[in-house]
């Protein structure tokens, strides 16, 4: 399996300060906020067309919390490379279950490491959807019944598209 690099995702205590430096440091964009619930809210921050976000900003980061990170994420082929994962990890007594989730434009699980990391393993879909969006998939069904509901899930919601369009508006952003 071919594992690359994605992003991370931190909590944080101040976000629009934590945007603001980040945008400023790195020259990095404000690819999408919004609520995860009522009490959390995320920011999704990237510099380059090919990844929605490199750095994801949650709040809730209590005062005692001594991590930061709510998990680095790790991108993958294809929808069967995430079964197989989901697989690994529910058969591995150092972790526990693998939790199965779909952001419209991405098939993801997430699960821990043995000192309570966060990990995400993801493949990419065909589609662009503004986040944050959370779905559920069911990894007994097949990949194509797996995008199928995916597209259905998510096909309504604004903004949804190819993810060529999507990356060719970011490019001219970046200056790529
Ligand atoms: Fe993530």
């Amino acid at each position: 399996m071919n594992v690359r690099w994605s992003h991370c995702v931190l909590r944080v205590r101040d976000l629009d300060a934590m945007i603001e430096f980040y945008c400023d440091a790195l020259g990095f964009k404000l690819a999408d906020r919004g609520a995860v619930s009522p009490e959390q809210n995320i920011a999704f921050l990237s510099g380059s067309s090919t990844d929605h976000h490199q750095l994801g900003l949650i709040t809730g980061r209590a005062d005692d919390d001594t991590s930061s990170l709510d998990h680095n994420a790790f991108r993958v082929d294809s929808v069967e490379d995430v079964q197989t994962m989901v697989n690994w990890v529910n058969n591995d007594e150092r972790t526990g279950k693998g939790f199965p989730v779909t952001h419209g434009n991405a098939v993801s699980v997430y699960f821990k490491d043995p000192e309570g990391n966060g990990i995400e393993i993801f493949c990419d879909t065909a589609w662009h959807v503004p986040q944050p969006q959370i779905g559920f998939w069911d990894p007994s069904q097949t990949p194509e019944e797996i995008l199928d509901k995916v597209k259905a899930d998510f096909g309504d919601a604004d903004g949804f598209g190819p993810i060529e369009e999507y990356q060719a508006a970011q490019a001219s952003i970046f200056n790529e």
